[in-house]
């Protein structure tokens, strides 16, 4: 936890938003000029077509003038939350009350996590030497501020924000403090927007708001283009390097992929005591945290809290892990790595391709079917 007591605190209504020193800092980053405007890779080009002709307006394409009770969950009851016997045993209203509140959370990290996206774009585009790589991440960088806009413009309308969880902040910072394109592409195109995408996935399945229903579906879209280019780039850019080199990217696949995963494992990834916006959830829901997590402990041991509700995918399992797979960034050297973490590893692309190929919500079938 980065907190310190003496961090301005920056307000906007009922927002409020703590700045620390290292949310500031230098990035060690080559910048690469390019005269060579050939834009030679077949597939960088489809997606920068692509990306050119689904540009969008929030303004225009959402229903902003769709009133949100922020008091009322936008959430269907099938979050992990409802499985939990202790959570059966609280009144309607603290069900509500924590159910608005955990989503409101949720949403803070995809706002919190597309700023952190739209920087990471900005960076690709001035050190990737392609030049059909250029273009294409500019177009993400615009769909990023896009996202950016959008969230948070529907955080005002619920009048929540709660701080980023660490843990992402830890792995998009170690992402963009890297020295290399390459391995700013791994954090955030194949790691943190797998993550996303399946996050997306599931709130556009659960929510009961027509506008975040609009505005999850649309988000989703562009989503589906960025987690594409991490395949169509940088699989070829692996194949042609050196072995050490590719080492190095799978080592910090490796180590991005443990942050996340080490989250997940000490009681999921956002309901933990190690998080101080979930504890906020908590006190604003009324609900003593020592009860809460001996409610999660007796829902792992009745096997609840891992079972995903029909149509809802896993990133790490679905998205993630076949992506850094597909690549070959899971070497005879790394393999044992993810095994001894305790890190599942799964290479089956199904749902993956089909979430790339432009129709981002997975079927629900091959979902229920893992
Ligand atoms: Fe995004
Ligand atoms: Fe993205």
């Amino acid at each position: 936890m980065n907190a310190s007591s003496n961090a301005p605190i920056v307000t906007k209504g009922d927002w409020k938003v703590t700045m620390n020193p290292d949310d500031i800092y230098r990035n060690p980053m080559d910048i690469a000029w390019t005269f060579a405007y050939e834009f030679g890779q077949d597939k960088v080009e489809d997606l920068y077509r692509r990306a050119k002709q689904n540009q969008w307006d929030s303004d225009e394409l959402l229903p902003w003038d769709h009133e949100v009770d922020p008091s009322n969950p936008m959430l269907a009851d099938q979050s992990i939350y409802h499985q939990m016997p202790f959570f059966k045993k609280l009144s309607k209203s603290q069900q509500e009350t924590f159910t608005a509140h955990s989503t409101a959370q949720l949403l803070s990290q995809f706002l919190h996590g597309e700023q952190g996206a739209l920087m990471t774009a900005a960076c690709v585009t001035h050190s990737v030497p392609d030049a059909g790589a250029k273009l294409y991440a500019a177009t993400q960088t615009m769909d990023e501020a896009r996202h950016v806009e959008v969230y948070a413009k529907y955080c005002e309308k619920i009048a929540m924000t709660y701080p980023m969880t660490p843990w992402l902040k830890a792995l998009i910072d170690a992402t963009l403090q890297s020295d290399r394109h390459e391995k700013v592409m791994i954090g955030m195109n194949m790691i943190v927007e797998s993550l996303a995408l399946g996050a997306f996935n599931n709130m556009y399945r659960s929510t009961t708001c027509p506008l975040l229903k609009k505005l999850t579906f649309n988000v989703m879209r562009d989503e589906s283009r960025h987690v594409s280019f991490g395949h169509v780039y940088l699989g070829p850019v692996f194949a042609a390097m050196h072995e050490d080199d590719r080492e190095e990217m799978a080592q910090f696949a490796f180590d991005a992929i443990n942050v996340l995963a080490q989250a997940q494992m000490q009681g999921g990834s956002l309901a933990s005591r190690a998080d101080p916006g979930f504890m906020m959830v908590l006190e604003n829901s009324n609900i003593d945290p020592d009860d809460f997590f001996k409610g999660m402990e007796e829902a792992e041991e009745l096997g609840l809290v891992n079972k995903l509700p029909p149509g809802q995918i896993h990133a790490l399992d679905d998205l993630m892990m076949p992506a850094i797979a597909r690549v070959g960034l899971i070497t005879k050297r790394t393999r044992p790595m993810y095994e001894e973490a305790g890190i599942p590893i799964s290479e089956d692309l199904h749902i993956l391709e089909a979430m790339e190929g432009g129709h981002p919500v997975v079927d629900e079938t091959a979902a229920a079917a893992e």
